[in-house]
C-alpha cells in the first residue's frame, strides 16, 4: 500500500517574538495557515528502509540522515518500534530554509503517512508531543490547520471562521538559516497578539492583520536585502497585505480573489524569473 500526504507551506500571517526561555529559545505568538502549494511524502512498506527525493527542488537537497523526513521515520520506529522497513519519497515543490515549514512540514506530513500505514489514529497524544523534538514547527505542521500558536511552537489553539485567502508567495532565491535572524533581533519582548475577530471577512482580517507585525521580517531584510524586493514586488502588485513568513526568506501577498493572486504571481514571475512565484490558496 502506498500512502501519499500533502506537506502544506505553513504561512506565518502575523508573527510576535514575546519573550526568550532560559535555554535561548524565543516565545512566539503567531497566527498560522496552510495553502495548497506544498511537498508531498509518500511511505510505503518496502524490505528495506529507503529514502529518495526528486521534485523542483531536489537537486539542494540530499537524501542524508540528518533530513527531517528521516529523522521523523526514526522518531516513529523508536515510539512504535513494530513500524515495518519502508520506502519513503519526498516530493521537494518548496524553496528550501524559506520560512514556510519546508522541513517541519516534510517531517509531520511523514509522522502523518506513517500512522496511516500503521492504522494508528491521527491524534495520537505521544506523537504530538514528541514531534516537538523534531522542531519548534513540526507540532502545527502537524495539525496542518489554521490555528494560533504560541510558546516556542507548542501551545497550538485552533482558529475557525477565517475567510478563504488568496496568496503569492515569493522567494527571491535565498536560503535564510533561522537561528541568525533570532540572533539579530533588536527586541524579544513584545506584546502579543491583539485579540482576533470573530469569523472576519477579507477586509476585517487585513485590518487585524495591519495591527499585528512579523517581527522577524526587519532583522531578516537586514541580513538579505532581497526580502525587501520582494516584499516591493508584491506591493507593487496592489496586494492588499506584503509580509514576511517564518525567518524568511518567502514572502507572501494576500489578494482578495484567485484572478488578481494570479495575475500578480504572472508579472512577478516575469519581471524576476530566477524566483520562486506561485499564486495559491489556504487549505
Ligand atoms: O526548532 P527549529 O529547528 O525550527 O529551530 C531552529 C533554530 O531557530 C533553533 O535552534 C533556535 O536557534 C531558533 N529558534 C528560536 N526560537 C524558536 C524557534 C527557533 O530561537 N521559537
Amino acid at each position: 500500500m502506498q500512502i501519499s500526504e500533502h506537506a502544506p507551506a505553513k504561512i506565518n500571517l502575523a508573527l510576535h517574538v514575546t519573550g526568550q526561555r532560559d535555554d535561548g529559545y524565543h516565545l512566539l505568538d503567531t497566527l498560522v495557515v496552510f495553502t495548497e502549494a506544498g511537498d508531498t511524502v509518500s511511505a510505503q512498506s518496502a524490505d528495506a528502509d529507503s529514502f529518495a527525493i526528486i521534485g523542483s527542488f531536489a537537486g539542494t537537497l540530499q537524501a542524508e540522515s540528518d533530513n527531517l523526513v528521516l529523522r521523523a521515520r526514526d522518531l516513529m520506529r523508536r515510539l512504535q518500534p513494530d513500524l515495518p522497513p519502508v520506502a519513503l519519497v519526498l516530493d521537494k515543490a518548496l524553496p528550501i530554509a524559506s520560512g514556510v515549514g519546508g522541513g517541519s512540514a516534510d517531517a509531520a506530513a511523514t509522522l502523518r503517512a506513517l500512522m496511516r500505514l500503521m492504522r494508528r489514529p491521527f491524534d495520537d497524544e505521544q506523537v504530538h508531543v514528541a514531534a516537538l523534538e523534531l522542531g519548534a514547527d513540526v507540532p502545527m505542521c502537524l495539525a496542518a490547520r489554521p490555528q494560533r500558536v504560541q510558546g516556542i511552537g507548542e501551545k497550538l489553539t485552533p482558529v475557525s471562521g477565517l475567510p478563504a485567502l488568496h496568496l503569492v508567495l515569493v522567494n527571491p532565491g535565498v536560503g535564510v538559516a533561522t537561528p541568525g535572524v533570532f540572533k539579530a533581533l533588536h527586541s524579544k519582548h513584545n506584546a502579543p497578539l491583539p485579540p482576533l475577530p470573530q469569523n472576519p471577512d477579507f477586509a476585517i482580517l487585513i485590518d487585524w492583520l495591519n495591527a499585528t507585525r512579523n517581527d522577524l521580517q526587519p532583522a531578516a531584510i537586514a541580513l538579505v536585502a532581497d526580502i525587501g524586493r520582494a516584499l516591493a514586488a508584491i506591493e507593487a502588485q496592489g496586494a492588499a497585505l506584503a509580509r514576511m513568513s517564518g525567518s524568511g526568506a518567502t514572502c507572501f501577498g494576500l489578494f482578495a480573489s484567485a484572478a488578481q493572486a494570479e495575475d500578480a504571481a504572472r508579472r512577478i514571475a516575469s519581471t524576476s524569473p530566477s524566483w520562486y512565484v506561485k499564486a495559491t490558496q489556504t487549505l
